[in-house]
């Protein structure tokens, strides 16, 4: 028997309301007995940008990295630490600096995903090089962007190979959009991508270590109004389908807290964006799924520091390469397959067992703590923070609404 201590740092960048949620309900956890009887209690920080010694031993178990994506000096730091010292990372650098949503368009086209067809356009204005004019008149061959265009088929959609956030991303329905938006991407290297027209069904998953929320969207909601509260909207294989898509892009690439955007039409199932190491879990956007949201990332979290879960940044691609190229396999058989991989990568089912054993006192107290006034004072605060001074009064009440509603499903799932 032994005690032990866990500090979870936060590496941020401007968030306030889901962090401050994060750390109150870690505090609501109190120590954790494993199966050993072993005792582990957790601390929290937020991690601070200095100099660091490359030999310098981290005083942190696990990381939340919200920050890594654009500042670099703290993702060199979160690469020293687990290279150095298994800290455990959401997200690793590792992956998401080299293997941006092309990479992961092409892997999960080679393990037979219905990823629309999708074409890489050379740069329309040319990376500053020194070497550039002499390598481009050698090998660049000219190409008719119109034909690509028409073999894709319109309307088609135009974004950056590394996309995030909407930026630079336009649907296009003709030529005129078509060398409008070619001509507006400069310097930054474009996919032309077959559009999903007419889909019935726009769902977003976010998945958090070993769960997963797949939830219905729209994209043309101002922010507040993009995820609905709705629970049967998929049948059960679509919605299982969309799970398993999530939860393998995850597994294959090590990202442990991410978004994945798939959109169904006549009952197929297209992934289109995937690849979000800092995915948004804003109280303002998730509302009724942000409690779920802030217990999972606890939950996992502490799961990972109790019971020593050691990251991995090895990318086991053959065991999916393997499933992927059998020819005895259907489509469904396949998703099942790395379905079993990627639960096997989570420890899906133990997870769920340590949840269950180990922290079975959590749903009633996260549950009380978003019932109760510490809550109600931060989102305030997010609301105050976030809208115009017209209309706060009604988006508080517009919030409280929601998340009371969750309060009161939660209350009822637990009684
Ligand atoms: N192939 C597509 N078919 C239909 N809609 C698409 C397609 N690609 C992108 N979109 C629309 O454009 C939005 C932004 O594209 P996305 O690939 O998600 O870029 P980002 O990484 O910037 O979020 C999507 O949420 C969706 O509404
Ligand atoms: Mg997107």
């Amino acid at each position: 028997m032994s005690d032990a201590s866990h500090l979870i740092g936060l590496l941020l960048g401007t968030e306030e309301d889901w962090p401050t949620a994060f750390e109150a309900l870690v505090r609501q956890v109190g120590t954790v007995t494993d199966g050993l009887d072993n005792t582990h209690a957790f601390d929290l920080e937020r991690v601070t940008i200095e100099p660091f010694d490359l030999r310098a031993a981290p005083r942190h178990s696990l990381v939340i990295d919200r920050l890594a994506y654009w500042y670099y000096h703290p993702r060199e730091w979160l690469k020293k630490v687990a290279l150095t010292d298994d800290v455990y990372l959401l997200n690793s650098p590792f992956t998401f600096q080299s293997m941006e949503k092309h990479a992961a368009y092409c892997a999960m086209m080679r393990l037979g995903l219905h990823v629309p067809d999708t074409v890489l356009v050379p740069y329309k204005n040319p990376p500053e090089h020194a070497k550039y004019a002499f390598t481009a008149a050698r090998y660049n061959r000219p190409f008719d962007l119109d034909a690509l265009a028409e073999q894709l088929g319109y309307p088609l959609f135009m974004k950056p190979y590394d996309g995030g956030a909407w930026v630079g991303v336009s649907r296009i329905k003709d030529s005129t959009d078509l060398h409008r938006a070619y001509d507006e991407s400069g310097q930054r290297l474009m996919h032309l991508q077959k559009a999903v027209d007419g889909y019935e069904v726009f769902a977003r998953s976010l998945s958090i270590g070993a769960e997963t929320m797949v939830m219905r969207f729209d994209p043309d909601q101002p922010m507040h109004g993009r995820y609905s509260v709705s629970h049967d909207f998929l049948d059960a294989a679509t919605g299982d389908e969309a799970v398993t898509i999530g939860r393998l892009v995850n597994a294959f690439f090590r990202w442990e807290f991410n978004s994945c955007e798939t959109l169904i039409k006549d009952g197929v199932v297209y992934p289109i964006d995937y690849a979000n190491a800092c995915p948004d879990v804003a109280i303002t956007s998730l509302h009724y799924y942000f409690p779920w949201a802030m217990k999972a990332l606890v939950k996992w979290s502490v799961f990972c520091c109790a019971t020593g879960r050691r990251p991995r940044y090895d990318l086991d691609t053959r065991r999916y390469f393997d499933i992927a190229d059998r020819t005895d396999l259907s489509y469904a058989d396949k998703l099942a397959a790395y379905r079993a991989l990627a639960d096997e990568y989570f420890e899906t089912e133990r997870y769920t067992d340590f949840c269950a054993s180990r922290l079975a006192h959590f749903d009633e107290v996260a549950a009380e703590w978003f019932a109760g006034p510490a809550f109600d004072q931060l989102l305030v605060e997010t609301v105050r923070s976030t809208f115009p001074a017209h209309e706060h009064d009604q988006f508080i009440a517009h919030y409280r609404g929601l998340i009371g509603l969750w309060v009161k499903d939660e209350q009822a799932r637990l009684s």
